[in-house]
């Protein structure tokens, strides 16, 4: 492995020493960096777990994003590329971004959405998402994204937990030639949702859609009405600018909330520092705006920095496997950001397919959303950065919301190691702890801990400030616990390993355990469900659902394959099982708590261990016997 660049080791442990050690002053100097309408009263009111930033200040995140650089020769550079899987285009500047956002805004105000309110937005990779966010934040309401890719359950899950009464939709998201029905999902979704009073449709091609009278709207109608300025409301720093939900360890996502000023703040230095991003990059980030990534990378973040967005409405591979090489040759990405699923795909594809490309515009590589492996790394600074690129490995979360631990390039520290996402960014103080919160020695594993807060992090969870302490602060007294397990080599870099509580990464997407069991038992002949994830070569990992069927329900496999689809159109193809397995028992403690950890252990054909909390231990042995005759038939296929 080549060190693109050596980085002042000593250097990095005084400035972070020092910008630990006063945080106040520290992210004082970055908030700064931004226009606010008014200074702040306070940097920091830190009453434990809760973090006020830049308390008293007043801002505007759209004013930030789009206003802002109408006063420069940015007015008349684009903001934003958008691109679908056919190849129809769009390009907005950021003077044509602005008008759009204030329209949009205005559409808003007419529907009646105010201050502090939430609008739902279950809308694909179209420029409008982006658009409306921005619309949202600028009247100082607050947006909730619902990735399209998950289906109605999950939707109107998300839907009543905000309570909230306007969503925005498109008739249909594109994916491989074929097209979504969002807008029949929103529908199905709204019977079980009943707060939503309004629904305003993009229209793209269809013709067939069905309109609710009262309660549906069409964009293009309504967008006839609009005024061409709103002013964008000064809101106090921690104004909510958004919610989004993420998987937990129940079945009930949580809802994390962001602030206005600590986040903007934060994704505005970090992206500084992580990609050096500047009014001349064209900044490319594959993940849908519907997760976190999005959120920070493909709007927040760039257009704050002045940068060029790429928008890409498609899958990796469709039409063939050349499809995003080809795409970074079009538009001379200079910044490209993905996940290690989507480069262990291309690893399988092979070389031939990017050779055919010039990515010679590329200077920085990104990875997020699940360890990359040492040598799936390797191939990506080998093939698609040409050994020139420095990749940035970054470690963060939906509640972190932004990047917490990766290289730096934009300011010069570059510590590559492969596989490693290296070392904390300055201000953040992460450690590997045991059982009792002690930090651990080099090279044991442990779990991930933040012990100070930082302004990006998450105000809270979405009506539940008890559920917020209890599962971030209650575990580690004083620390916030990432649910991660991590280890520190003898240099202080960090090693990721996943997840230690109920979440799997399939492809890098967050989902809860939880959620796809109370799918799969909703199928009107499961009695019981637990969900596990299984390593995948490509995915990273795969679902695997042990069952329990009713009385006089078979073993069979159409049975199988009901839960499948079942789960699938529930919560949507993310959550689409690999495997279904039923059982008579599923392993449990006395006090009824499913072991995951001991089905996990037969899969993956490692010793059960500890059982002594088990209530049955036959349980078991039918999940072993069950598997093996699995995995012989797998083997005779
Ligand atoms: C995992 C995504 C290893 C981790 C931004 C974390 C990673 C979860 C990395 C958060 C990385 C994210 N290396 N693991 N570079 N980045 N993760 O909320 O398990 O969708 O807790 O946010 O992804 O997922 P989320």
């Amino acid at each position: 492995m080549k060190k693109v660049k050596f980085y002042p080791v000593k250097g990095y442990i005084d400035f972070q020493r020092n910008a630990i050690s006063n945080i106040e002053s520290f992210w004082e100097k970055e908030a700064s960096k931004l226009e606010w309408f008014k200074h702040w009263d306070k940097v920091l009111e830190w009453e434990e777990p809760f973090a006020k930033w830049f308390v008293g200040g007043m801002l505007n995140a759209s004013y930030l994003c789009v206003d802002k650089h109408l006063y420069s020769w940015h007015k008349n550079k684009v903001a934003l590329y958008w691109e679908d899987e056919e190849g129809n285009t769009k390009a907005f500047s950021y003077f044509q971004l602005y008008r759009e956002v204030n329209r949009f805004a205005s559409m808003l105000k007419n529907l009646g959405v105010k201050k502090g309110e939430s609008v739902v937005l279950y809308l694909p990779m179209i420029p409008e998402l982006p658009i409306a966010m921005l619309a949202t934040a600028r009247i100082g309401a607050i947006h909730t994204v619902v990735f399209s890719g998950f289906s109605s359950k999950a939707l109107a899950d998300r839907i009543n937990d905000t309570s909230a009464e306007v969503l925005i939709t498109a008739d249909l998201g594109r994916r491989r030639g074929k097209f979504i029905p969002l807008k029949e999902i929103v529908d199905e979704a709204l019977k079980v949702a009943p707060t939503i009073k309004k629904v305003v449709v993009i229209k793209r091609t269809r013709e067939d859609i069905t309109i609710e009278e009262g309660r549906d709207f069409l964009y293009h109608e309504l967008i006839k009405d609009a005024e061409d300025y709103v002013e964008p409301k000064p809101l106090e720093s921690n104004h909510p600018l958004y919610i989004l939900y993420t998987s937990g360890t129940t079945g009930k996502p949580k809802g994390v909330v962001h602030s206005t000023g600590g986040y903007l703040v934060y994704n505005y230095a970090t992206y500084k520092w992580v990609f050096n991003i500047s009014a001349e990059s064209i900044y490319w980030c594959t993940a849908d705006v519907g997760w976190v990534t999005g959120h920070s990378s493909i709007v927040y973040a760039p257009l704050l920095h002045g940068a060029t967005v790429l928008m890409y409405e498609g899958t990796p591979d469709y039409p063939d496997p050349g499809v995003w090489w080809r795409i970074i040759e079009k538009y001379g990405v200079t910044i490209f950001y993905t996940s290690p699923t989507a480069i262990r795909m291309f690893m399988r594809y092979g070389e031939k397919w990017v050779k055919k490309y010039d990515l010679s515009s590329l200077k920085i590589l990104g990875s997020v959303g699940e360890p990359i492996n040492p040598e799936v790394w390797e191939w990506y600074y080998k093939h698609i950065g040409g050994e020139r690129c420095p990749i940035v490995d970054t470690w963060w979360q939906t509640e972190t919301g932004g990047i917490m631990i990766s290289p730096a390039p934009g300011l010069e520290l570059i510590p590559l190691k492969p596989g490693s996402a290296t070392l904390p960014l300055p201000g953040i103080d992460a450690e590997v702890v045991d059982e009792e919160g002690n930090p651990v020695g080099a090279g044991i594993k442990g779990y991930l801990v933040i012990r100070n807060p930082w302004p990006g992090m998450l105000m809270g969870l979405y009506g539940d400030p008890e559920r917020y302490k209890e599962v971030y602060w209650s575990r580690f007294q004083g620390t916030y616990y990432t649910g991660d397990y991590a280890m520190k080599d003898e240099e202080g870099y960090f090693w990721l390993f996943g997840r230690a509580d109920e979440v799997i990464k399939v492809a890098g997407h967050r989902l809860g355990t939880a959620e796809i069991e109370s799918s799969a038992v909703s199928a009107p002949f499961v009695a019981e469900a637990a969900v596990i994830g299984k390593p995948d070569p490509i995915k990273g990992e795969a679902i695997v659902v042990f069952a329990i069927l009713k009385e006089g329900y078979k073993p069979e496999d159409n049975l199988k394959k009901e839960i499948i689809n079942h789960v699938r159109e529930q919560i949507g193809p993310i959550a689409t099982p690999e495997e279904v397995h039923f059982v008579a028992k599923l392993p449990k403690t006395r006090s009824g708590k499913i072991m995951r950890r001991l089905l996990k252990a037969v899969i993956m054909d490692k010793p059960i261990g500890d059982i002594t909390t088990l209530e049955d231990e036959a349980s078991i042995e039918e999940v072993k016997s069950v598997y093996e005759e699995f995995k012989q038939m797998m083997k005779e296929v």
